[in-house]
């Protein structure tokens, strides 16, 4: 792989800024906003709540924002497609509105498990209805108003604390978040961007609701976990020299560097700037010889969308890689562990799923034919893997590959990884 690319605009901050852009008093104008079908269910869904915007144009938007108390009742259900950050923010937001509403989502979204936010919010005074499994349609009954909570999170989810900081917007008193392990940070971030002050200390943070939020101007970073598949294929593929532009460099995202460079990963980190509250720097990445090894566990939430990637590089690097403590990975758009575990196998790889990770024997990959399971990371990875496999692989059901990173057979065809797209 050589060149320079920029990778789509990140996709948990583009969510976050059309969040509270509508409802802070004043305009957003927005930059670098992913155009993904996850981002834009975000979007439509305030639209569908009378709020003004307008865009994507080449990533600007602007948003007329309402005020936090300025949102209407949607005229039907809210369909958030494939996208659980929509659907978990959202429900908090929702909980703190004087009407009903009803999120709605796809086949993978209303497998997914939603109680892990619709429990503490109920603790708030949140009514929020559920399917008998907990999953979605969830249909949100009007507040009779909100009181703060001090919540200690039993998995380490930045969806989980962002919905009941954005719950806690709307709540008497405090809402505190606990969190077992870092998680991302960008709704603290941005809710300060926005002029709302935020509390932090620690493994805690804490807003007090009845604040308000003024609109500005926001330029969100590449997507560290788009970039992730060219950091992975620019190691894997010899004689590479990759420049990727302008990547989020966010402290809690920023594992997937961590992790490869723990591998062997020529990994550079060039003028490193801040944009928009978050830091922002160039990646130059070179072929590298990589090997297995144990991932920290420490790792494991600041590279939790990263690990389709990270399991490629693994299965082409000499010797075992073993990841432990990522149970979460059983609960993305698909079981993440087992997809791969069975998509390697059928290229050859020894990989075997555990309970909480996984454990894959380097070596060599074969051609074949691989299932992705309309999970747009499982179909990237194994793309990738296609710059070093022994013969051609086709992976199938990749449609969701828009849901998260647009062009990217054209992005990646640009920088020496020829993809065929096979229509059915
Ligand atoms: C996200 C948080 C993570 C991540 C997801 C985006 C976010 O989910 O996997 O893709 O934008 O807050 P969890 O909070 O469930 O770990």
């Amino acid at each position: 792989m050589q060149g320079r690319l920029r990778v789509p605009g990140d996709k948990s901050i583009s969510h976050r800024a059309i969040m509270l852009g509508a409802i802070a008093e004043g305009e957003t104008a927005i930059s670098g906003f992913l155009e993904g079908a996850d981002a834009l269910a975000t979007l439509g869904a305030f639209r569908g709540m009378g709020v003004r915007i307008e865009g994507p144009d080449r990533g600007e938007v602007r948003v007329r924002g309402v005020g936090l108390e300025g949102l209407e009742m949607p005229e039907g259900p809210l369909d958030m497609g494939n996208s659980g950050t929509s659907m978990r923010l959202l429900a908090g937001l929702l909980a703190g509105q004087t009407f009903p509403a009803t999120l709605i989502g796809d086949a993978s979204l209303t497998r997914r498990p939603m109680r892990r936010v619709t429990e503490p919010l109920a603790l708030m005074g949140a009514r929020i209805g559920t399917s008998e499994q907990g999953t979605a349609p969830l249909t949100i009954a009007p507040t009779n108003g909100l009181t703060g909570i001090d919540y200690r999170m039993p998995v380490a989810s930045a969806q989980v604390k962002s919905s009941l900081l954005l719950a806690g917007l709307y709540a008497s008193g405090e809402t505190c978040v606990t969190e077992p392990a870092p998680t991302r940070d960008h709704t603290e971030r941005m809710l300060a961007a926005f002029g709302y002050p935020v509390r932090r200390a620690a493994d805690r943070v804490c807003v007090t609701g009845g604040g308000r939020l003024v609109g500005c101007r926001l330029q969100i970073p590449g997507d560290i976990s788009s970039a992730a598949f060219f950091l992975v294929g620019a190691s894997i593929a010899p004689g590479s020299d990759l420049t990727l532009e302008g990547v989020g460099m966010n402290p809690t995202r920023v594992g997937v560097i961590n992790i490869l460079r723990a591998m062997g990963a020529d990994i550079e980190v060039v003028d490193q700037r801040t944009a928009g509250g978050e830091p922002v720097a160039d990646l130059r990445v070179r072929s590298a010889d990589l090997k297995g090894i144990a991932i920290p566990v420490d790792q494991v939430p600041l590279a939790i969308d990263e690990f389709p990637a990270i399991f490629i590089a693994a299965a082409f690097a000499a010797g075992e890689t073993l990841l432990r403590g990522a149970e979460e990975l059983r609960v993305k758009e698909s079981d993440r562990i087992q997809v791969m575990a069975d998509g390697l196998g059928v290229l050859g790889v020894r990989a075997e799923p555990l309970a909480d990770g996984i454990r894959i024997q380097g070596g060599l990959i074969g051609a074949g034919t691989v299932e992705s399971h309309g999970d747009h990371r499982i179909a990237m990875a194994f793309a990738i893997a296609g710059l070093r496999a022994a013969g051609p692989i086709e992976v199938r059901d990749c449609a969701n590959v828009e849901t998260s990173f647009p062009g990217f057979a054209s992005l990646a065809a640009g920088v020496g990884l020829p993809i065929q797209e096979l229509r059915p």
